[in-house]
């Protein structure tokens, strides 16, 4: 499978140490084979070969953030515009994990209308354009015989969508609830062991969790858009970020959070979703709620179903490897068919 990868941060790295660290495995144990033949991104450039890099060396130039200094290869081409590369590229999939808007969704959107135009499957970690144009998406992927892989949006590589979506078919959702932001989630553990909000912010950037800009965290602007996410694919609702309810960490204090454990309890970013609505906010659960005992970068999401009753998985919500395994699995999927 001929990759071309749109963004090159942690995540886009995280894949191709996956790629590079699980080679033999996934040759032995799935028949696939990837090659990445294109990486592209907005502020460093381009780098396109069709005969696929070695990924050492792409993992070399990303530490410091200079394609520049990728060396000079009979075929290398460099510096192009990112629609002429998607549109000529020869590769079977664009895998798109550049940073995600949630205003526009833009220019990731139109990436994959351009990669699926020319005869591309679109997986992808950017939360935008399936959050804000997921019939667009699918329409389109359907019309011109592709797939749209987007398991790694939500809760990273731990597979909430595939449970919902595929595993828990038949069953009846009636909601899906749970902690969906780890970078919050982590703020929220470091803080209960007395470190200030900035410091457990900082940590949480320097790990990879948070996004470019970390106010869509704390601010749950990115579980929101993981809720919708969650209602377009379970419940084919079509909502807007700023049509739902949508409040995040960054008032609560350290006395919040010290009141919170002195009454036995523990305060969560909790996003739901319903056939009837959606919201995010932090909620106060009992300590020994199951979702109060998820700590760290952690995600959890229970789904509660009419034949199963309450579902719960629990899993990395973020990080490079977590949300590369996300993609991985997407990829293993369009490998598979
Ligand atoms: N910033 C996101 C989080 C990354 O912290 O959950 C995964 O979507």
């Amino acid at each position: 499978m001929r990759i071309l990868l749109i963004g090159f941060g942690a995540v886009g790295q995280g894949l191709t140490q996956i790629l590079r660290d699980q080679a033999d495995y996934l040759r032995e144990r799935e028949g696939f084979e990837a090659r990445i033949v294109g990486v592209a991104t907005r502020s460093r450039g381009t780098l396109y070969h069709p005969g696929g890099f070695d990924l050492d060396a792409l993992l070399d130039v990303a530490g410091d953030g200079r394609f520049d200094r990728f060396p000079q290869l009979d075929g290398l081409l460099r510096d192009q515009d990112i629609f002429d590369l998607i549109r000529m590229a020869d590769a079977d999939v664009l895998v798109e994990v550049s940073h995600s808007n949630l205003q526009t969704a833009q220019p990731a959107l139109d990436y994959c209308r351009a990669a699926l135009d020319s005869g591309k499957h679109v997986v992808m970690a950017n939360k935008g354009p399936v959050a804000l144009a997921y019939d667009d998406l699918m329409n389109h992927a359907q019309r011109v015989g592709k797939q749209v892989g987007f398991e790694a949006t939500v809760m990273a590589g731990t597979p909430s969508l595939r449970l919902g979506m595929d595993a828990l078919a038949g069953c009846r959702i009636e909601s899906a609830r749970g902690i969906l932001n780890g970078t919050t989630n982590y703020i929220l553990t470091q803080m209960e062991v007395g470190m200030a909000y900035s410091d457990a912010l900082e940590q949480a950037q320097a790990l990879g969790y948070a996004e470019a800009d970390p106010t869509a965290d704390v601010d749950g602007w990115d579980a929101a858009s993981k809720v919708v996410i969650l209602a377009a694919a379970l419940f084919g609702q079509r909502l807007s970020l700023d049509s739902m309810p949508v409040a995040g960490i960054s008032s609560l204090t350290l006395a919040d959070i010290e009141a919170a454990r002195a009454a036995g309890e523990r305060w969560k970013l909790i996003g739901t979703a319903t056939p009837d609505g959606a919201r995010v906010e932090p909620v106060r659960l009992p300590a020994n709620h199951p979702l109060a005992q998820v700590s760290g970068a952690t995600n959890a999401i229970t789904y509660t179903t009419d034949l199963l009753g309450d579902v719960t998985l629990v899993g990395p919500g973020a990080g490079p490897v977590a949300t590369g395994f996300g993609l991985l699995a997407d990829l293993l999927a369009i490998h598979r068919t």
